[in-house]
């Protein structure tokens, strides 16, 4: 077989078989398939399409690149959860220490930044010594005696999935129905999980803009899961605006621990509550969903979600003075408050104009090797259906280069359309 003949197959919208497509993982897995070829392979795919079975094959094919987790003997059930990505997104930062703290163990495998969207192992890499590269043993060990691990794809786990990743960030490539499936259930299936809560972000600042587009990956995503034997429920929640107020790598980071204190954005902690209530749920450590949402709330209220963070930096060998001491993060150059010039009410803040913008200011990478600049974002004052007279404080900018600071400011204020009418605040969920 000769990759080249895999990717005019593709190009010619037919129907790869599974000897295909698991020759292409593996010789890209083992860089015997160079990048370029695994570009323009993924691009033949985001423009035409897979079948549900390719789409299926892949997953199975990348989730065996590496070891396949038997976490039988560490949990009783095996838990995660994933979102499809989205700006100012750092739920699992909070719902997996407050679902811990609940008695639900979670050992979860994340991804980093993907094109306009966060990535929570680059957030978490804001903590000095954070490691995210766990091997197969030390995740079985870290889950056994800590409850909680946060890793990324490595040389044991879904390799494939880490290879691929990197280059649809910056090849135009992410918002493909199959990949973004085949990518976040390969890293579920690696990683053990039994029963696994996914939320499908749906809104201009998600991949998928419809509801109709998102219902297809969430039924796509739990048709997989459902095939290789797991449980599955799925969320659709709004990313037209972003979630909290922060967006930026260790910005987020500090809302996080700030919402893990009961002080954090309302749309923000009441989402975490939602997701961590199902999460409960399916993990069988509450009846209901209002019981688990009482529980995630006594967690936080009592500290003990945050001991969990704490415990999960301090084992992944993280800095824990930063989570006690948020002050500690380095701060950007040039910080900007840039204030409303107008009186009115918030009738979009355009989630996508915000999380390009991040990238741009260095937050995520135009290049592969590209290195992440954990100081930068912004921090968004206010939601759809806010009231702001003249004057009030709309965004601030956490900048290290001037001029990068001054084409944020202008391209940020693009993502603001204003009403002189009421504005309906933004569900936080849809399904
Ligand atoms: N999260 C992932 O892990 N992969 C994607 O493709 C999108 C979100």
């Amino acid at each position: 077989m000769r990759a080249v003949d895999i990717i005019i197959k593709k190009r010619q919208k037919l129907e790869l078989t599974s000897e295909e497509i698991k020759f292409f993982v593996e010789g890209f897995t083992h860089s015997q398939i160079p990048d370029y070829q695994v570009s323009a392979w993924a691009m033949a795919v985001l423009l035409n399409g897979m079948t549900a079975n390719e789409t299926t094959d892949l997953t199975l094919a990348m989730a065996h690149s590496g070891e396949i987790l038997d976490l039988s003997g560490v949990v009783d059930i095996a838990m995660d959860k994933h979102s499809s990505g989205g700006v100012g997104d750092k739920t699992t930062l909070v719902v997996l220490p407050v679902v811990v703290a609940c008695g639900l163990p979670v050992g979860k495998m994340s991804g980093r930044g993907l094109g306009f969207s966060g990535g929570t192992l680059d957030k978490m890499e804001s903590i000095p010594g954070f490691r995210v590269n766990l091997t197969t043993e030390e995740f079985k060990n870290q889950l056994k005696h800590n409850g909680i691990v946060l890793t990324g794809q490595s040389l044991d786990l879904a390799p494939a999935d880490g290879k691929l990743y990197a280059l649809r960030d910056v090849t135009g490539t992410v918002q493909s129905i199959p990949l973004i499936a085949s990518s976040i259930m390969s890293k579920k299936i690696a990683a053990g999980a039994q029963a696994i809560v996914l939320d499908v972000k749906v809104g201009l600042g998600a991949f998928m803009e419809t509801l109709d587009e998102a219902r297809r990956l969430a039924s796509l995503m739990t048709d997989i899961g459902r095939l290789a034997g797991r449980k599955v429920v799925t969320l659709l929640s709004d990313m037209n605006q972003p979630l909290g107020q922060a967006v930026g790598n260790s910005l987020e980071v500090i809302e996080a621990i700030e919402t893990l204190h009961g002080r954090g954005p309302a749309d923000f902690l009441e989402h975490c509550l939602h997701v961590s209530a199902h999460m409960l749920v399916l993990g069988k450590r509450a009846v209901d969903l209002e019981t688990g949402r009482r529980m995630a709330e006594g967690v936080i209220a009592s500290g003990k979600a945050f001991e969990k963070f704490r415990v999960l930096v301090e084992a992944q060998g993280g800095d824990v003075s930063y989570a006690d001491n948020p002050d500690k993060f380095p701060k950007a150059k040039f910080i900007e408050v840039v204030k409303a010039d107008r009186r009115g009410i918030l009738s979009q803040v355009n989630a996508r104009t915000i999380g390009e913008a991040s990238v741009s200011l260095g937050a995520g990478r135009a290049v592969k090797s590209d290195p992440v600049d954990h100081a930068v974002g912004f921090i968004i004052h206010h939601k759809v259906g806010d009231q702001l007279d003249k004057g009030e404080p709309l965004f601030t900018i956490y900048a290290n280069d001037a001029i990068k600071q001054a084409a944020a400011r202008e391209g940020l204020k693009t993502a603001f359309q204003w009403s002189n009418k009421p504005v309906a605040p933004l569900p936080l969920f849809y399904e």
